[in-house]
């Protein structure tokens, strides 16, 4: 039996691992992490992430192929394969400052592998890193003569959050980056074997480790590229009265173009998306392509923008004031099925209404938990309340942050009622049938399309 070990048990690690435990009954697969809450709660009845279908999985291998601990030494040096997936946050402090990658979890881990092994190791970048990450990785792992191989594989994830489990059964492609040597190639192989357990062989690409690295920036660039894209189309539908969906369903029709990650909304969020181009624009910055920094910077500039915009025609619509108004906020995650809230939109919306002397209270199913923690400083201001029909009562204006399935079937006619007048909708997500709410009375804003006002 041979040994998987995953460094680092959060949203990538622990589900990712998870599959593989389930696919590969052939392998052993420890995930091991610095934080003991974390590993505990892997292995309770609650885990650590909420993501739809996992808990199933994780139960069906929890300590039969699948285990979680905190021994990090041990586990390094049984392990034959070892897949690092610790945070790669942007940097807060120093040279590259809010754009470079911060690398210090990954060279601690990187020394760890290095004191901890006695036989030979596979080494595979699962965190998304700078390019050529894997040259440092591996001069810090040769950086001794102790008679250990190591070979160092790229093999970035692209599971979304929400969708993780359907993405890692069913990939669009997964990515393997190596060395073109002999013992490169072999290890290439060995990797291309476990995800061959369940993924068609034409669907495992295989390429440079340069390549790998640098595909996983991309993928994430040009996504956010096409929200940005659509969300500074938003701007000027709301200038023309064009109808952004109709734009987005028209040119999405074209099959070049195609009709995913066309829907305007306040921005994007989560931990990866304005992570990976600030993470290209520095690299581009390095050398020296400074045109190209810019042009990828652009992409965030209109996700900012974007998240100002909404809530300036939040307060003008609203008569140029919000102060003491309250404002039901429903949605706080990045995006709908997860309870991560790394990046959101609505953490930059709450905090400007705040700073307008709103007075706010926030629901949502699954983020409430992190809501609290992102804005602390603001704690005594807010309520938090995860019934939306309590939330809304006596509001003047309800704000859709994330795009909730729920919050489709709402009863909006019991919830008008309770509001004060004139009552006031945003959807950030066009998730409703706003001729249906204009018609019970309320006042309607959302992205990209001409404003529904009564008054
Ligand atoms: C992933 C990717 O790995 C990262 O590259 C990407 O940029 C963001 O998404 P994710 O799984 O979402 O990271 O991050 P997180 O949930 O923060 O998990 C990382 C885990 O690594 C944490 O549980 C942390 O405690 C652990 N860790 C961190 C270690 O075990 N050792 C360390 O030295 C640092
Ligand atoms: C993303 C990538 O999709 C994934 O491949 C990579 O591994 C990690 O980063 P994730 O951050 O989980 O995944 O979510 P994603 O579904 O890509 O959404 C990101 C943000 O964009 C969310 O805030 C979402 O609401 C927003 N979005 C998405 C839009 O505003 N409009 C769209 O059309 C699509």
């Amino acid at each position: 039996m041979r040994n998987i070990l995953c460094i680092g048990a959060g949203y990538v690690g622990g589900p990712t691992m998870a599959m593989i435990a389930k696919k590969c009954p052939d392998y052993t697969v420890t995930v091991v992490d610095i934080n003991e809450d974390r590993i505990e709660k892997w292995q309770s009845e609650t885990l650590p992430i909420y993501e739809p279908s996992l808990k199933p999985i994780v139960a069906e291998t929890l300590n039969k192929n699948l285990f979680f601990s905190t021994d990090v030494a041990g586990n390094i040096t049984k392990a034959d394969i070892i897949f690092v997936s610790v945070n790669t946050p942007t940097k807060t402090f120093g040279k590259g400052a809010g754009k470079a990658a911060d690398l210090q979890y990954w060279e601690k881990t990187a020394r760890q592998i290095l004191t901890h092994s006695k036989s030979n190791k596979i080494v595979v970048e699962k965190s998304t890193l700078p390019v050529r990450t894997a040259e440092a990785m591996e001069r810090i792992l040769n950086s001794h003569d102790n008679g250990v191989h190591f070979e160092v594989l790229s093999n970035p994830e692209f599971l979304a959050e929400g969708t993780a489990i359907r993405d890692l059964i069913n990939p669009d492609r997964v990515l393997i980056g190596g060395h073109h040597s002999k013992s490169g190639q072999e290890a290439v192989s060995e990797l291309v074997n476990i995800y061959a357990h369940w993924v068609p062989a034409e669907k495992i690409l295989t390429t440079n480790l340069w390549s790998s690295e640098l595909s996983k920036l991309v993928a994430n660039a040009f996504l956010s590229q096409r929200i940005s894209s659509i969300n500074a189309i938003s701007a000027l539908c709301e200038a023309t009265e064009a109808d952004v969906e109709e734009v987005s369903k028209a040119i999405g029709t074209d099959s070049r173009i195609g009709s995913k990650f066309l829907n305007a909304s306040i921005g994007f969020g989560g931990s990866c998306f304005q992570k990976d181009i600030l993470n290209m624009v520095y690299l581009c910055e390095y050398y020296g392509l400074h045109e190209v920094a810019n042009y990828w910077e652009q992409v965030v500039s209109i996700n900012t923008y974007q998240k100002q915009r909404f809530v300036s025609r939040m307060i003008k619509s609203m008569f140029n004031t919000v102060v003491d108004k309250k404002i039901a906020i429903l949605g706080f995650a990045f995006k709908a099925n997860t309870g991560d809230t790394r990046e959101s939109p609505a953490i930059d919306i709450c905090k400007q209404l705040l700073e307008e002397c709103a007075s706010l209270t926030i629901s949502d199913p699954k983020a409430i938990k992190n809501a609290k923690k992102d804005l602390e400083q603001f704690i005594d201001k807010i309520e938090f309340e995860p019934d939306p029909y309590a939330a809304a009562a006596n509001a003047h204006a309800l704000a859709i942050l994330t795009e909730w399935e729920e919050y489709k079937s709402l009863d909006y006619k019991k919830i008008f009622d309770t509001m004060i007048k004139p009552a006031f909708i945003f959807d950030g997500r066009n998730i409703l049938d706003h001729q249906q709410l204009f018609d019970i009375g309320y006042n309607v804003c959302a992205i990209g399309k001409p404003e529904l006002s009564h008054l």
